[in-house]
């Protein structure tokens, strides 16, 4: 009984300590965009909702000042609302001024916004290339790391198409024992093994191409 006692002391020792952080540290822009549901109705960067104007340009065209008052006061600059596009229907949807925010709070989300897009122009949302997506979807990455993304099991692939050519790494993918016959030594949990790739024998042409032509980008 006293062991249990322990335990969920331990436990609500843990919540406390994880909930009194959040409250007493000072949170960043990002979190108070979403604390105060900013996000439920605003795209910034490349998340969230759609119901009120995407921000993700808007350093560009308002003041800090326009901004911290958008936020207490929509109604001084929108005095009708804004026309939403809403499950397929046209409303007039208004901002709801949000009073009851701290003032520092309103400063450093105002801030937050006005920094879009000019400080974090790598933010914006941009298209992974093909390869890349099907080194995840493959599972490659379940092996191998690029950039730091991946497990060891296999070779590190960041820098593969500085030394290896494409046909090299093509063959490598649908037959790994022309190149490795016995494998290669892996630390897994403190052991080491000899590790061979398996062969994706099944991997369609194009797919199988376009994997490749993105490791040979690597350089
Ligand atoms: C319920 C949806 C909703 C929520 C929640 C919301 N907004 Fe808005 N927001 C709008 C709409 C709609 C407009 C268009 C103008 C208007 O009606 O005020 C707008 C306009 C804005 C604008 C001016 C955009 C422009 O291009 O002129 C800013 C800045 C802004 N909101 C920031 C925020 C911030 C910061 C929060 C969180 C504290 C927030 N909004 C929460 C719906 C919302
Ligand atoms: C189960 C683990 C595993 C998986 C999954 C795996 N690999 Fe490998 N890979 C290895 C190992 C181990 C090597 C070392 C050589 C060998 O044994 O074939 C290797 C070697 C390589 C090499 C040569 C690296 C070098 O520096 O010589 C390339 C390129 C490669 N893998 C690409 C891929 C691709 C692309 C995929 C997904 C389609 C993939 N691997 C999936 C384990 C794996």
């Amino acid at each position: 009984m006293k062991k249990y006692f322990f335990i969920a002391t331990f436990c609500f020792a843990i919540i406390f300590l994880f909930s009194s952080n959040s409250a007493f540290a000072a949170a960043s822009g990002p979190k108070l965009f979403k604390k105060y549901y900013c996000i439920d109705c605003h795209t910034i960067g490349h998340e969230g909702g759609t119901v009120g104007p995407d921000l993700s340009n808007i350093g560009k065209t308002k003041s800090l000042a326009w901004i911290k008052a958008q936020i207490f006061h929509p109604g001084s600059h929108f005095i009708r609302g804004a026309k939403a596009k809403i499950n397929g229907k046209v409303y007039l949807v208004r901002m709801p001024g949000v009073k009851t925010i701290p003032d520092s709070a309103v400063n450093k989300l105002a801030e937050y916004i006005k920094t879009f897009p000019s400080v974090r122009p790598n933010l914006s949302y941009k298209r992974p290339p093909e390869g890349m997506r099907l080194f995840e979807k493959d599972n490659c990455i379940a092996c191998h790391r690029i950039e730091g993304i991946g497990e060891k099991v296999g070779p590190d692939l960041s820098h593969i198409g500085k030394t290896k050519s494409l046909s090299w790494i093509e063959s490598q993918i649908v037959d790994p024992k022309v190149h490795f016959t016995y494998g290669v030594p892996a630390t897994i949990n403190g052991h080491t093994y000899l590790v061979i790739m398996p062969g994706f024998k099944h991997i369609s042409a194009s797919q199988l191409n376009t994997i490749a032509r993105y490791l040979k980008s690597l350089k």
